[in-house]
């Protein structure tokens, strides 16, 4: 083994679905133009990770939860837990929401395989993202790794084969809460409240029939509808406990802005928000969120 491999793979923005997909619901979920790229060299001692723009290091033995995921990485694809040193350049912010440790995972088990010159195939670099992603969120559904892995527009079902749809990416302004989102929390406390009353299996259900309905409204070219599904979505997310008052207002200010539809996106509890917007106004929008003191991220 010597010289240098390059993995890459995209953050991703969940338009609709998110949490619910955790408990078998289908959610849509779109891969970002921004993501992480990782740089695997042979070194010494155990394989360790170094993400520059985050200031964040890991290696496999130093206790941290970054090196449990990197073990349970190299051990899922196979490869000697040794030996190599990640370097990596990521877009995405982390905590955002926006997957980047799934987009980290999935780059860096492409660096690594391309290294060790081996192919485990891609329902096995999947299940590779999956472990290290267990270790950071307890129960990821598979939808992060989904679209790291193989980017574009998807609609997942847990345990399903994703279906990639045959539309454009809808134009998205994305904000950021200023506060860090904690996923594994949101979704431990989504869940908690799934299990407290039966309008909670109802509201489920009805986020997963807004999936559907967000299916046919962008299959269509219907960006009206699609923008009162993400505004009925954020509403049912905010029920299940999983918003917070910084990602409510900046759902508010954009819709009172003329966004089409705006909810959180991704784990929430801090993170992102998403503002749906026709593709003339995106600039405007997205100006108009910064002077309001909202943070856009892109
Ligand atoms: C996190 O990006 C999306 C969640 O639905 C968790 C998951 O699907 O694993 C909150």
């Amino acid at each position: 083994m010597s010289g240098e491999a390059v993995g890459r793979a995209a953050g991703k923005a969940i338009l609709l679905g998110e949490h619910a997909v955790v408990h078998g619901e289908p959610a849509l979920a779109a891969a970002l133009p921004i993501g992480v790229e990782a740089a695997a060299r042979p070194a010494a001692g155990p394989l360790a990770v170094h993400v520059s723009s985050w200031d964040y290091r890991a290696a496999i033995g130093d206790g941290s939860e970054g090196g449990r995921a990197l073990e349970a990485l190299a051990l899922s694809l196979g490869l000697e837990p040794r030996g190599v040193a990640l370097e990596a350049l990521a877009e995405v912010p982390p905590r955002a929401g926006l997957g980047s440790s799934a987009a980290l995972a999935a780059a860096a088990a492409r660096g690594l395989i391309a290294l060790a010159g081996a192919d485990p195939g891609e329902a096995k670099l999947f299940e590779a993202v999956q472990a290290s992603e267990r270790v950071f969120h307890g129960n990821p559904s598979g939808l992060d790794a989904a679209v790291a892995l193989r980017g574009g527009l998807l609609r997942f079902r847990r345990g399903a084969e994703p279906l990639a749809l045959e539309a454009a990416v809808p134009p998205l302004v994305i904000c950021h809460s200023g506060e860090p989102g904690r996923t594994r929390l949101a979704v431990e406390a989504f869940a908690r409240r799934l299990e407290s009353s039966a309008e909670a299996k109802q509201r489920l259900a009805r986020i997963g029939e807004l999936v559907s309905a967000g299916e046919e409204s962008l299959l269509g070219g219907d960006l009206v509808s699609l923008g009162r599904a993400i505004n009925e979505n954020h509403e049912q997310l905010a029920w299940f406990g999983v918003s917070t008052p910084a990602l409510d207002r900046i759902c508010s200010v954009a819709r009172e802005l003329g966004a089409l539809g705006a909810k959180l996106t991704g784990g929430g509890a801090g993170g992102c928000a998403i503002a749906l917007v026709e593709p003339q106004r995106r600039a405007r929008l997205a100006a108009e969120l910064a002077a309001a003191g909202v943070e856009v991220v892109r």
